[in-house]
């Protein structure tokens, strides 16, 4: 059986760890917290799973390593030179940093051309994307063996052609996000309004079709082209920024609505999983892009 180490037991290690774990991967899982074995127990029951608090220790049979480790640089780096030095020459060693450019990571680590961004969306157990962003260093062959790993395991890999800070969902999230809190700070809209809102509109019209190809559609026959020459160049207004010294208040409000606590996630958790695999069943993610004429 192949053997994959995942770095960190938090939400995104655990979420890994079931996905290979349920995939046939026998999954070592290091954390230095003392609740390792009680988390393992807990969430990862009846799967191949062994917590491994030492990394060196945990690193030293792997295939494949997928780090899920504190999104702080000096950690990374700490983390990457231990794997470097307990693996294989031929193992990937693919970061989920969210934000963090591969080849800051891989700097003066000897393993650099092992070393990729591997960015899923939370759950990586369900949703489909991995962002694949090979650094400077990392070899083509890197790159290869992340995607047919993501591949295999039923995800869709999407390469970047090169490294760019937050990568291109969170680039996207950042600024998508930041209007949110801008228009909840104006007191337009409530955040269960605005949640709602995302949901029956650009939520559910980007899992079926996405930015570009919902552009094509909206101008009708004549395509993208009359839908900005159009509808969109009436959109000239400024957008504004959220205040930084009111954010406090947002972040009270948005938990007064959804709640905190471990048991409160569970349940959310719950719920966000139930929709999401409702609406995932019917969408082959490896249909070919509409866009492709030729299909
Ligand atoms: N949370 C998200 O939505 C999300 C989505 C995609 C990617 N990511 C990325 O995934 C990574 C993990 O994020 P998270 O949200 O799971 O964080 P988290 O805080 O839930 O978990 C991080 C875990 O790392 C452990 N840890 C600390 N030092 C360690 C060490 N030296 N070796 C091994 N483990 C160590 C911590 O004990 C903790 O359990 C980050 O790089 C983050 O950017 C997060």
């Amino acid at each position: 059986m192949a053997v994959v180490t995942i770095v960190g037991a938090g939400v995104i290690g655990i979420s890994w760890a079931q996905l290979f774990g349920k995939a046939g991967w026998e999954v070592r899982i290091s954390d230095p917290r003392p609740d390792l074995q009680e988390i393992v127990d807990r969430q990862l029951p009846d799967l191949p799973v062994r917590g491994v608090a030492d990394l060196a220790a945990a690193a030293s049979d792997a295939d494949f390593v997928q780090e899920a480790g504190p999104e702080r640089i000096a950690i990374k780096e700490q983390m990457f030179s231990t794997l470097a030095a307990n693996t294989r020459d031929d193992v990937v060693l693919a970061s989920s940093s969210s934000s963090l450019l591969p080849s800051v990571i891989a700097e003066g680590n000897p393993a650099a051309d092992r070393i990729v961004i591997g960015h899923p969306f939370n759950p990586p157990e369900l949703m489909p994307l991995v962002e694949v962003v090979p650094g400077t260093q990392t070899s083509p062959a890197t790159v290869a063996r992340a995607v047919e790993v993501y591949r295999s395991l039923g995800k869709l890999p999407i390469t970047l052609k090169k490294e760019v800070p937050g990568f291109v969902g969170n680039r996207l999230q950042k600024v998508f996000n930041e209007q949110a809190f801008y228009l909840v700070q104006q007191g337009v809209i409530t955040p269960q309004d605005l949640d709602l809102l995302v949901r029956a509109s650009l939520g559910l019209r980007w899992a079926t079709t996405g930015p570009f190809e919902s552009g094509v559609l909206g101008g009708g026959p004549e395509g993208i082209r009359h839908l900005l020459t159009h509808v969109g160049s009436e959109l000239t207004f400024e957008v504004g920024a959220p205040d930084p010294s009111k954010m406090d208040a947002l972040i009270d409000e948005v938990e007064n609505v959804y709640g905190t606590g471990e048991e409160n996630y569970q349940r959310l958790a719950e719920i966000r999983d139930r929709r999401t695999r409702a609406i995932l069943e019917p969408l082959d993610w490896q249909e070919p892009a509409r866009g492709d004429r030729d299909q």
